[in-house]
């Protein structure tokens, strides 16, 4: 595996920091053979608010190509385990059974006026398949990373075949590990397996729904999952999850319009995202101190200091071509409009730009935003500069009215 074969893009400049300590990272990572044995993002875990996995679970079963499987049972929380099939990573959508649970993920989230609101609702992180996970613990707590320990992942009701790493203070999210041979299917040492039947009802409603409306051919896989970050913990996140993973440094956009960057993180094993999510990080140029003396909007930064640092949208992509004379991200938006869910904006960019691209408003369970993206033919960016800015600067306005709505209501 050689990590520092590709191409840079952007136009974002690092700091000699970041230039001197990116190529030793993904070097020393090559050598000791971390690349080698680290590869895609296996499963994602979600928590969400007590009562509230029937209806993020119809949602998520309309919005997307995943689908129920079961139900693992433990002491103080059910963890649904959604699959769209063993080529793209599984979401877990983890329920606290009791609201007064109070735990490690929960405080992440209390510290922050937005967060507070729904304390138990955030993305936790992902889970790698390894071929070793002996080797890989013992090699990254070599590297001064913490992981949870087996007491700590049993009280958690975490499974017990993931060695699972502490919070990222950058990121807040986790990341995990389990060895898995690439031909057995994913088994997650948790509780009891049963099937909820109110989860599985709405699931079957919803895909019937989705296979009415053609969705189901339409809507792909997951294709990036973005992470909004304080200013001044750009670099770390991004060199912290190279650490982490078996990623490398795809690039780093400058959207200055919106006081923010994008930045961008992708598998060096698959270069497909359907198979491993490309990861990016979203960070405001500026600390919000400074606003007013930079004089422009700052809605990355606005968003960390209402909600933390976490995830901010999961995006899937959109099969290319035209569906009833429409461009597919545009019919596929139409007909979830008229179920009920609203977006941010319209859809936005061009066949001639190369993509087109939609935010939907935060679910009201998960707090996580669905991105749609199309891209057109043998377009072969990741992004626009235009698109990005806009997207950015339309889940800030309604950022500033949730932040009304979460204040108002204290
Ligand atoms: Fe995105």
């Amino acid at each position: 595996m050689n990590s520092l074969q590709y191409q840079r893009h952007g136009d974002k400049v690092n700091s000699p920091w970041f230039e001197e300590f990116l190529p030793k990272l993904l070097e020393d990572r090559d050598r000791i053979g971390l690349t080698d044995m680290v590869h895609e993002i296996d499963a994602m875990m979600i928590t969400v608010e007590p009562g509230c996995s029937v209806a993020y679970i119809s949602e998520l079963a309309l919005m997307t190509p995943y689908h129920y499987l079961v139900t693992l049972e433990s002491e103080s929380h059910w963890t649904h385990i959604l699959r769209i099939d063993m080529n793209s990573p599984d979401i877990m959508v983890r329920e606290v059974r009791n609201p007064n649970t109070h735990g490690i993920f929960r405080s992440l989230n209390e510290v922050y006026p937005i967060g507070a609101h729904k304390p138990n609702s955030r993305y936790m992180g992902e889970i790698f398949r390894v071929t070793n996970q002996h080797e890989v613990v013992e090699l990254q707590k070599a590297r001064e990373i913490r992981f949870f320990n087996q007491d700590q992942i049993r009280k958690l009701e975490l499974p017990g075949n993931m060695s699972i790493v502490k919070p990222s203070p950058y990121t807040h999210n986790i990341v995990g590990y389990w060895e898995r041979p690439v031909e057995d299917i994913r088994i997650y040492a948790l509780g009891v397996s049963v099937i909820h039947e109110d989860v599985n009802r709405g699931y079957l409603e919803a895909k019937e729904t989705q296979a009415k409306l053609g969705l189901d051919k339409l809507i792909l896989p997951i294709d990036h999952l973005a992470t909004r970050i304080y200013s001044q913990n750009r670099e770390v996140a991004i060199l912290e999850y190279l650490t982490l993973s078996s990623y490398y440094y795809w690039g780093s956009y400058d959207i200055a319009s919106q006081n923010s960057s994008t930045n961008v993180t992708k598998s060096a094993h698959y270069s497909n995202e359907q198979k491993s999510p490309a990861k990016v990080f979203t960070a405001a140029n500026h600390p919000y101190f400074v606003n007013h003396l930079v004089g422009l909007p700052s809605p990355t930064e606005n968003f960390v200091r209402n909600y933390g640092p976490r995830l901010h949208h999961i995006a899937l992509g959109v099969a290319d071509g035209e569906t009833n004379g429409q461009i597919n991200i545009d019919y596929v938006v139409d007909a979830i409009r008229e179920r009920g869910k609203d977006f941010l904006l319209d859809v936005i960019g061009s066949r001639e730009e190369g993509l087109k691209q939609i935010f939907s408003s935060a679910s009201e369970h998960s707090s996580l935003i669905i991105e749609y993206v199309q891209r057109f033919g043998d377009f072969d960016g990741f992004f626009t500069k235009q698109n990005v800015a806009e997207l950015t600067e339309a889940a800030g306005v309604e950022e500033n009215l949730r932040l009304l709505q979460a204040e108002s209501s204290s």
